[in-house]
């Protein structure tokens, strides 16, 4: 019996130190060589091994920092281009893009790889079609967030956060009314009033998480309708406006004006630079139809799906976490390496290098509440109800995710 004992614990330490990276994608060759260029151009340029494409607000920064800790790990002089997106005009533009990575020289040829992380590449079909193509067998890497959270913070960071800080500046920015202040309390004074005033003023004024995801609902459904079970280019449809959309029929049905305490009418802000990220704060978080266009353009088992559950240090501890990483590391191809230091070193999710980042960080604190439950429960059962796009049944099982 103690012998069997023995034994299953013997499988036991051996099956969990069982750890076989895949091989390096392009052959442990990202770099064109001599030997390996097509084109005169491309000599000494070297691809990523990785992309980290999403979701938004899911921990993109702090996984990718957290590679950056391998030493086979070198890093991209721009965390995000989100030149699949936005900036690709055909192969000809394809070079440019390999130069915010280290080049031939710098990377080596000793199996050293580098990668990026650009949130908007998750919900871009044609992300996906043209790194299929242009960087084949490339490392797919997505972060699932529960979608309610994602909804929220995405409201918090693309909205709030952002409306705010415009405004602030404003505020600011006025000389007369810093002139008149600053006579009476000092500077410090005026900008401690003026923060209370625009917190005060504002937040009466923004249009509530609840008001947008209802409208947000509505759409989807009204965009879904018809589709079926297709995905692709749908999200650019849906929410880009494509074919002559209007983005802002979306937000019809909530006023744009709302009346104070005292009777008078205020206009609310609806304009924000990041639009498009308000629109599908649900959006996003149907992760079915965006991940299966990525399979569909990259081979299956070159994309990986990890929780952002799986980041939270405070939740699973840092060995955890690190292990988690490090099954990041494997999907790459890369040796066996201890994360659990740098992980507790960096500490919490949200850590980025973005500017504006740490800003929405300070939000985050300040904005403690969590999303009311009975809206948690509205927002669940619409995902049930479209499970063929959101996938939550597959992914609340995959990640934990409170059904209620
Ligand atoms: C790589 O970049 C370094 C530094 O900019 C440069 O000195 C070197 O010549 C480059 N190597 C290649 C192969 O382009």
């Amino acid at each position: 019996m103690r012998q069997f004992l023995g034994f299953i614990c013997f499988a036991i330490a051996l099956s969990a130190n069982t750890r076989t990276p895949l091989s390096l994608p392009y052959d442990g060759r990202p770099c064109y060589e001599p030997a390996n260029t097509p084109s005169a151009e491309l000599l000494g340029l070297c691809r990523p091994s990785f992309l980290i494409i999403g979701a938004g607000k899911s921990g993109t920064s702090s996984l990718y920092s957290y590679l950056q800790r391998h030493p086979m790990v070198l890093p991209a002089r721009s965390k995000q281009t989100h030149f699949w997106r936005y900036d690709y005009s055909g192969p000809g533009s394809v070079p440019g893009y390999y130069g915010n990575f280290p080049n031939a020289t710098q990377l080596g040829s000793g199996g050293r790889v580098t990668g990026e992380a650009s949130p908007g590449y998750l919900p871009s079909s044609e992300s996906a079609s043209r790194t299929g193509e242009h960087l084949k067998g490339v490392r797919i890497i997505v972060l699932v967030r529960d979608p309610v959270e994602r909804a929220y913070s995405s409201y918090k960071y693309n909205y709030v956060n952002a409306i705010l800080g415009d405004v602030r500046a404003r505020g600011v920015r006025s000389r007369r009314r810093r002139r008149e202040r600053e006579a009476k309390v000092g500077i410090d004074g005026h900008m401690e009033a003026i923060n209370a005033e625009l917190e005060e003023v504002d937040k009466r004024r923004l249009v509530t998480f609840e008001e947008f995801v209802d409208a947000e609902m509505d759409y989807i459904r009204k965009c879904m309708q018809g589709r079926g079970g297709e995905r692709e280019g749908v999200m650019e449809r849906c929410f880009e406006g494509r074919d002559g959309e209007d983005p802002s029929e979306q937000w019809k049905s909530i006023p744009k004006t709302l009346v104070d305490e005292r009777g008078v009418r205020i206009d609310r802000i609806f304009d924000t630079n990041g639009n498009h990220l308000v629109r599908s704060m649900l959006a996003r978080g149907m992760y079915s139809s965006q991940v299966d266009v990525w399979r569909r353009h990259h081979r299956e088992e070159n994309v990986h799906v990890m929780c952002t559950s799986d980041l939270d240090v405070r939740e699973m501890g840092a060995d955890i976490v690190g292990e988690k990483i490090d099954e990041v590391a494997a999907f790459i191809g890369l040796e066996k390496f201890d994360f659990e230091p740098a992980v507790g070193a960096i500490g919490v999710l949200n850590h980025g290098s973005k500017p504006g980042y740490e800003r929405a960080t300070a939000w985050d604190e300040y904005w403690k509440d969590d999303v009311d439950p009975n809206l948690r429960a509205k927002i669940v059962s619409f995902f049930k109800e479209l499970e063929v796009w959101t996938g939550w049944n597959e992914y609340s099982a995959l990640c934990g995710w409170s059904a209620a």
